[in-house]
């Protein structure tokens, strides 16, 4: 089969040349998506920039490749979603030069015809710009939903009606349902010009590639990729929830607190609730103290994620003890009851039999993470992609609802409830069963993201 034939050319082994953007939410599909080529007998060279570097010792099946990115040190994480869309463009520009001196030496490394092709982020135009130009074939790894790339290649036409920019934010958005105009990506009028070009060069990517890669699946957004199929000239390959494939692949920039494990083992089949905003989101203080008292109000047990950096305005010291950023008198009241670690190992979490809902951002990792384990959602989304899933999430998988407006603790504790016992939760609960059987049947033997494996990899070995 293609893992024979990625092996076996000529007696040599196949390269696949891989380039995530360097964020916690787009290293973890694309390492990923590096143990499924692996496993079909690629050898994979990780090029990565220094700016939030993956840990090549946890890796030694892949080669990593480090491409100067000329602002280590000079500039802090980024803290706004302007900030990180700003960031992109700087790391496109910065790489472009080192990138194709890197790419130019592995090649000679390698021989010409032994490399298959480079698999870039959506949003690193310029190294596909770079491929292309040393005649490498690309295809472009795109680390949201389906739903959300249409809504990319719908932008243009959504800004020319009229819907973006705009405070008409309940207007539904008639040629993407069930989008409102506050499920699009946008960061507001004066970050309007910015979206629109971050947005149209990920189009641009896809559209010079040979083939876009999405993590998702059939049994989650058929009509979505559908239409993706119709409008795009490149091949779609679904091979979602990738963690599926290789749930080894842990591309964690945080130290993972695995302590949590052994409590959640003591704790009753689906009583716990998971907290994790993901690994940029970020609140107020005011939120945290809502949040912490509603949680503890709910009178639910519950592990939740207080990383570095959540809180907004306070300095995000990576080893800050996180219990200095709760209120006073949370822990005292919460003991017996909850854990609050830094960072969790969230695959593992989810799939614990003690946890049985998630309240999160709704990025899509978490997103699809959750749903492969049948774990229903509480969707706080506060940026990007995360407003578009968590639509999906309530208003197409009913797996989950949305917490909106104003954070208040007797908001959060209703909420809580409702998700953890309430009748309704109980229904959300049994909708994301459901998506948990067809994500197993999607990735089984001769589902179709395995299925979409096998023609990525025979696609890799055509170009
Ligand atoms: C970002 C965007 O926010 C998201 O909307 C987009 O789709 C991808 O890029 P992020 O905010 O980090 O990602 O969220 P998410 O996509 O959910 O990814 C977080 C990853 O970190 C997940 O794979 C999750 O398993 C992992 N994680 C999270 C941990 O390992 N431990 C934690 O405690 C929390």
């Amino acid at each position: 089969g293609a893992a024979a034939a990625a092996a076996g050319h000529g007696g040599r082994e196949r390269h696949v040349l891989l380039f995530p953007l360097p964020y916690q939410g787009h290293i973890n599909p694309m390492l990923r998506l590096a143990g499924v080529l692996r496993a079909r007998g690629f050898a994979v060279t990780v090029f990565h920039t220094h700016f939030n570097a993956p840990d090549a010792a946890r890796h030694p099946e892949h080669r990593f490749v480090a491409v100067p990115d000329g602002m280590s040190g000079a500039r802090p994480p980024p803290v706004s979603v302007g900030d990180v869309v700003k960031h992109i463009r700087a790391l496109n520009a910065a790489c472009e030069a080192a990138f194709r001196d890197r790419l130019a030496a592995v090649l000679a490394e390698y021989s010409r015809d032994a490399v298959a092709c480079l698999v870039a982020d959506a949003h690193l135009l310029r190294m596909v710009e770079v491929a292309r130009r040393l005649a490498v074939p690309t295809l472009v790894l795109r680390t949201g939903s389906a739903a959300c790339f249409a809504s990319f290649l719908a932008y243009p036409l959504l800004c020319d009606k009229g819907y973006l920019p705009s405070s008409q934010l309940d207007m539904p958005v008639s040629e993407l349902p069930p989008y409102r105009v506050r499920d699009l990506m946008h960061i507001g009028r004066d970050g309007h010009e910015l979206m629109c070009e971050l947005l149209a060069r990920a189009v641009a990517a896809v559209k010079l590639s040979s083939g876009l890669i999405l993590n998702t699946f059939d049994a989650l957004e058929a009509p979505e990729l559908a239409k993706l199929r119709r409008d795009l000239a490149v091949p779609v390959f679904d091979i979602g929830p990738l963690h599926r494939f290789s749930p080894a692949a842990d591309g964690s920039l945080l130290h993972q607190d695995r302590s949590c494990l052994a409590w959640l083992d003591a704790q009753a089949a689906e009583s716990v609730l998971y907290v994790s905003f993901g690994s940029l989101a970020s609140m107020g203080a005011r939120e945290l103290v809502e949040t912490a008292w509603g949680i503890a109000g709910s009178g639910v047990p519950f592990l939740w994620v207080v990383r570095p950096g959540l809180v907004r305005g306070r300095r995000a010291a990576p080893d800050e003890p996180t219990r200095l950023l709760l209120p006073e008198g949370f822990e005292a009241a919460t003991r017996r009851r909850g854990v609050v670690v830094a960072w969790a190992p969230q695959e593992e979490v989810l799939r614990h039999r003690a946890v049985g809902g998630f309240w999160t951002h709704s990025g899509w990792n978490s997103t699809t993470e959750s749903l492969a384990e049948g774990v229903p959602m509480l969707c706080r989304p506060s940026f990007g992609d995360q407003m578009g899933n968590a639509r999906y999430v309530e208003h197409v998988w009913k797996a989950g609802f949305e917490v909106g407006g104003e954070l208040e603790r007797g908001a959060v504790e209703a909420a809580i409830r409702r998700l953890m016992a309430e009748s309704d939760g109980g229904e959300m609960r049994a909708r994301a069963r459901d998506l948990k059987k067809a994500a197993a049947e999607c990735t089984g033997k001769a589902g179709s993201s395995e299925t979409a494996i096998v023609k990525m990899v025979t696609h890799m070995l055509s170009l």
